[in-house]
This record gives C-alpha cells, structure tokens and sequence, in this order.
C-alpha cells in the first residue's frame, strides 16, 4: 500500500459487514416511513453508496457540502453551506449520513440546520465516532464503529483529498500531517 499509511485499522470485510448490519436496523426502524438519507460530501459518499443498498425500505438521497470557516472560527462550529439540498425536507424523516464524528461541532451545527426546516424525525448514522476530541456531545443514533484518537483515511476519508479509495480504513502516519 502507501507509504504514508501506517496500517489498516478496520478491514474492506469488517466494514461491509458492519454496514449490513445497520442497514438491517435502518430498515427495522424505518419500515413505512417517508425515509430520506443526506449524505454529508464528501467523505460519506462511500459509506452512504453502500449503506443504501442494504436500506430496503423506499427512500430519497440528498447531498449537501459544507465547510468550516476557517481555522480561527472552526472551535465555535460555525460552517458554510457549500451545496444545500435538492429538496424539501419538511414532513420528512431523515437520516444524516456521516463518515466520522470529531469535536462534533459540524453535525451539531447540522443538525439544527436541519431541524429548523420541520422535519418529521431526526436520526443521525455514522461510519466512524472518535469520542476522545468531543467538544459537544451529539446524539448518534447509528454508529460503525468508535475509533482512536489518530487520523484515517479511506473508504471515502481523506488527507488532503488523496486516499479516499483505499478500499479499508487506515490509519495515516503521523510525520504525514504533524
Ligand atoms: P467535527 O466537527 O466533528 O468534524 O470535528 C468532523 C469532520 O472532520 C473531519 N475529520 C476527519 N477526516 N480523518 C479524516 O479524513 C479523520 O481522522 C478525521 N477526523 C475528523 C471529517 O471531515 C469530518 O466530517
Ligand atoms: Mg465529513
């Protein structure tokens, strides 16, 4: 593999399994509801390309980017709408798709985003949680799996916007980003 990477963290095997898994509980949970997934670009693209498959339950996908507003603002949580949804989402269920959950300020800024719009119900699933940078808490709904305090790429994840094919998560050498 690369030479900036250290190892894998969680295998190409380990994740498809997860994500069946929570796709099964999703679709549990959401039978006869009116089911949108928002995926947060990009680094859950991947995640939320295989976690729908497994949704069996009618549902729509959104997209929406955003970004923090720069380093000095980025602790208060305050971030920019770079896409905004296609759609409506008032009256509906939905379901944020995240790749990982960090300090948390994103999604917390996200989340009332989203509430103020009338939703019906708010749920959020991630692919990865790393609980020890928590600055606000936020409730996760669905979760993959919890990960250290390191730097990981892949399945979706980047580094300067490289890596996020690597088929597993891996964990990024610490000489590449300190
Ligand atoms: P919060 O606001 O929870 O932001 O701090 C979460 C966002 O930060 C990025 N992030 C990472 N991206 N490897 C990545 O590729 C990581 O280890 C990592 N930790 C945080 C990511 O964009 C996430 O949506
Ligand atoms: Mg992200």
């Amino acid at each position: 593999m690369n030479n900036d990477i250290k190892e894998i963290l969680i295998s190409k095997e380990e994740l498809e399994n997860k994500i069946k898994d929570l796709g099964k509980r999703i679709t549990e949970d959401y039978k006869g509801k009116d089911l949108v997934l928002i995926c947060v670009l990009k680094g859950a693209v991947m995640f939320m390309a295989e976690l729908s498959k497994y949704i069996e339950v009618p549902l729509n996908m959104d997209f929406m980017a955003i970004s923090s507003y720069g380093s000095s603002t980025k602790s208060s949580g305050v971030v920019k709408i770079i896409k905004d949804l296609d759609s409506s989402i008032e009256g509906k269920d939905v379901l944020i798709v995240e790749d990982i959950i960090d300090t948390g300020l994103t999604l917390n800024y996200l989340i009332n985003n989203l509430k103020s719009r009338g939703v019906k119900s708010l749920k959020i699933c991630t692919l990865l949680d790393k609980p020890d940078r928590r600055k606000v808490e936020v409730k996760v709904d669905y979760k993959g799996f919890t990960v250290p305090d390191e730097f990981v790429v892949g399945f979706g994840l980047d580094y300067n916007e490289k890596y996020r094919n690597l088929p597993h998560i891996c964990v990024l050498k610490e000489e590449v980003y300190k």
